[in-house]
Formats: structure tokens, sequence, C-alpha cells
């Protein structure tokens, strides 16, 4: 019988300190995650070791005694915070589920994953930097409104209803809120109003793209000027629909955006990607997630129901995808 190290973050060891925004925290797991990931695997034949972060993994390092590593570790801080885990197990020697180091930094970082998608020529909304509220420019190829996040975080941290900007005033006003709590530059981008859409991927040298998931707002698919805050991922304002109602046109378009994304940033066994369709029917990329939720709130049990198997067996393909991989099946 294998064995499968389970590296984490827990929101329950994370120690707020002053001046910490109420999301500091957004990005980790919940300890019945934890547990509900490591009862997957074991129904898949495993057994299951609990390693925990990075810290916990270079006390272990030297005696791991597994066969490969589930990896969900967030990390705690700066844009290469999600390759602590994945570069101390590349140092270590042993194989893990998911990107490696680079991917998850160059993605982690919207910019620089931005930059990757204009070199393949896949769209993605106009974009500018800015360092500090002070540092605000022309920046007259991108239109308002626009919306203003941290260039590194995920799980719709530092995202509000004052993130969408409509004019000078407000972005300046957004731009020092982002770069002072976040202590990060502020990612600026034309806000592309319309239709929300998430596709995952599973696999390798074949990916599966899964059934397209859409977010539905406030009972409305038609999304307009709503989108996903750090508030409503919590509130029942939100609900996915899976398999999304949409053409067979749109759908092979997000399909095949999908892949080229994955492939593009090189993705490996599981990712997911985020889309905003404007009411003209463009879709524009707005990020790539190599190290998705799977939280059972999450799409994937969603999407595990809608393709007719268990979360246990999405678990099941993901981990087989990179014991595939990794010559180790
Ligand atoms: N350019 C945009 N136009 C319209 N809405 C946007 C845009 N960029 C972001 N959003 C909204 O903000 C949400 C979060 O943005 P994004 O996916 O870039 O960040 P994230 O925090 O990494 O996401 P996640 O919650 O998937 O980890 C999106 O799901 C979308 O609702
Ligand atoms: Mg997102």
């Amino acid at each position: 019988m294998k064995t499968v190290g389970l590296t984490y973050d827990l929101k329950t060891d994370y120690k707020f300190k002053d001046g910490d925004p109420l999301d500091a925290n957004a990005e980790f797991d919940h300890p019945t995650t934890v547990d509900v990931i490591s009862k997957a695997i074991a129904a898949n034949g495993f057994k299951v070791k609990k390693i925990g972060n990075a810290v916990n993994l270079l006390e272990k390092m030297d005696n791991l005694g597994v066969d490969i590593v589930f990896n969900i570790s967030e990390g705690l801080t700066g844009r290469n915070r999600e390759s602590q885990v994945p570069i101390l197990l590349e140092m270590a020697g042993v194989p893990f589920v998911g990107a490696d180091a680079l991917t998850l930094g160059l993605t982690l970082d919207k910019i620089m994953a931005k930059k990757i998608f204009i070199a393949e020529g896949i769209p993605t909304p106009k974009f500018f930097e800015v360092n500090s509220a002070e540092a605000l420019a022309s920046h007259d190829h991108c239109k308002f409104p626009l919306i203003v996040k941290p260039r590194f975080e995920g799980s719709s941290k530092g995202l509000s209803e004052s993130s969408r900007v409509a004019n000078t005033r407000e972005l300046k006003k957004q731009v020092d809120f982002i770069t002072k709590t976040y202590k990060q530059p502020a990612l600026v981008e034309e806000f592309i109003s319309g239709q929300e859409f998430t596709v995952a991927i599973v696999g390798n040298k074949c990916p599966e793209i899964m059934p397209v998931v859409q977010i539905k707002i406030d009972g409305k698919l038609k999304l307009n000027n709503k989108f996903y805050t750090f508030a409503r991922i919590t509130s029942d304002r939100l609900e996915y629909v899976c398999p999304a109602k949409i053409t067979q046109e749109l759908k092979k378009k997000l399909d095949d955006l999908a892949l080229r994304v994955y492939r593009s940033v090189e993705c490996r066994d599981f990712g997911r990607v985020d889309f905003r369709v404007g009411n003209d029917g463009k879709p524009y990329v707005l990020e790539i997630n190599p190290l998705p939720s799977l939280s059972t709130e999450d799409v994937f049990m969603l999407i595990a129901n809608n393709i007719g198997i268990t979360y246990e067996q999405m678990l099941g393909k993901i981990l087989n995808s990179a014991l595939i991989r990794n010559g180790l099946n």
C-alpha cells in the first residue's frame, strides 16, 4: 500500500497580527477540509500521513516515509508562498501532486501570468500595475470602470464592493487601500461586465476538461456589475451552476481557452481557469489557479456530481494523474 503525505496550511494555525485585514487567513484551509481530503485519499486505497505546513515539512524532511505528497499548502506571505512546500519536496526528491514551484509562483503573481497570456495570444482584461496611490499616472489604454486587486493573492482577498471603481478619485482611494493593507502592488484591470465562469481541468497528456461552472450572484447569471467578493464567498448570495447553461459555441471557446491557459503555464494534474465573458460574448481569462480549493463547498465537488463520480473518485483522479506522471502507478 502506498503512503500519501498531506501538506496544508490551517486557518486555525494563523496568528492574526496588528493591522491584518479580516481576510488575512482566507487562503488557508479549514481543519475539516484537511480531514475530508485525507479520508478521500484513504478511500482510494492509500495510507495517509499528515505532514502539515512548510515548517513542519522542514522538520520532518529527512524522514518523510511517503511515496508521494498531496499538497494543498498556500504558504504564508509573498508571491512565492505557494512555491515553498513544492521546492522543499523537490529538494527532498519526493514527488507531489500538482504544479511545481515555478508555475505556482508565476500564477499567484497575476501580472506575471497575464504577461504569459498576452505572449500566447490568450485574451485577458487590459491592465496596469501601480505601487502606491501617489504613483498613479495616466492610463489611457484602460477605460473606467476598473477593478483594483492585490497583485498576488487569491480567495478574493482584498475584494469588496469598493474594488470596482468608476473614476480617478475612487481609483486612488482603492489603490491606497490595497497597496497599504496587502503590502504589495495593485493590479488594475478593465472591469468586464457580463457573466462569469470557471473551468476545471484534470490530467496531463490528455487533460480532461470538466463541465463549465457558472457563477450566479443574487439569483442572477447576467452579473453586469456584480462580482465575487470576499464577503460573498461566505454568504448564500453566491451559487455555482454546473453545467453552465450556455451555447455550444461559448462552451467550446471556454474549453479551448482553459486548455491553452493550463498548458501555457505548465499546470500539472489539476487546475481551474477563471473567466469573465463580456456582454458582447467575448471571453477574458482572469487567472489560472494551479492549486484550486478542493473544499467540498467549492466547485470540484459539484463537478464530480455532475460527471457522475463521487468526491473521493475526483480526488483519486487527481492523485492518479500525479502517480502516472511520476511513473508510480
Ligand atoms: N477584470 C475583471 N472584471 C470583472 N470582474 C472581475 C475582474 N477581475 C476580477 N473580477 C471579480 O473578482 C473575482 C476575483 O478575482 P480573481 O479571480 O482575479 O482573484 P482571486 O482572488 O485570485 O480569485 P479566487 O477567489 O478564484 O482565488 C472574480 O471571480 C470576479 O468576480
Ligand atoms: Mg479567481
